[in-house]
């Protein structure tokens, strides 16, 4: 007659309870595993950065009158300006720390509300701490007759490059 198992006092034998800790540890071994092998195939994925759209069509030349516009600045962050001759687009960050400064069509200026700095209508800087005019963006005459922005290719005044012919777009001629 085989030996009685000695129960403990919730009731479960000896051999149960060895049997439930071999299954724990089995089950916590198996999840570590699975997290390492889940930690190195991501290692395989490409990190996708989703950025919105660089580039965006700003309507027809005719829409604008002289000044600067700002119905692109909340979504777009830039500002078009015309001239006399034509247009440029102006990135709405200040050079200093990057805050995105205001149009003050009174004083017709910029003028960054995070330590003073101001810029004229051309972009160009002429108070506070910021140390350089703004940027410029690549802005051209798409096919459909739209004004086309690229944000991503940017023109600095102090490196000449507001010159480019990328940097502004003449006014078209309309017929
Ligand atoms: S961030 Fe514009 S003045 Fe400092």
């Amino acid at each position: 007659m085989a030996a009685e198992e000695v129960k403990t006092e919730s009731g479960v034998t000896r051999r149960q309870f060895i049997v439930s800790w071999v299954g724990l540890s089995w089950a916590a071994f198996i999840a570590s595993v699975l997290a390492m092998l889940g930690t190195w195939l991501r290692y395989f994925y490409p990190r996708v950065l989703f950025e919105p759209p660089q580039t965006f069509k700003a309507g027809f030349p005719m829409d604008y009158g002289l000044g600067v516009d700002e119905r692109w600045k909340n979504k777009h962050r830039v500002w078009i300006v015309r001239d006399e001759g034509g247009f440029y687009a102006i990135y709405a960050q200040c050079t200093h720390l990057g805050c995105t400064p205001n149009w003050l069509a009174m004083e017709q200026k910029f003028k960054c509300p995070c330590h003073g700095s101001g810029f004229y209508m051309s972009g160009i800087n002429f108070e506070g701490p910021a140390p350089r005019p703004l940027e410029r963006c690549k802005i051209w005459l798409a096919e459909d007759g739209q004004i086309a922005i690229d944000k991503s290719i940017r023109f600095r005044y102090e490196k000449g490059e507001w010159s480019k012919p990328e940097a502004y777009l003449p006014m078209p001629y309309t017929g």
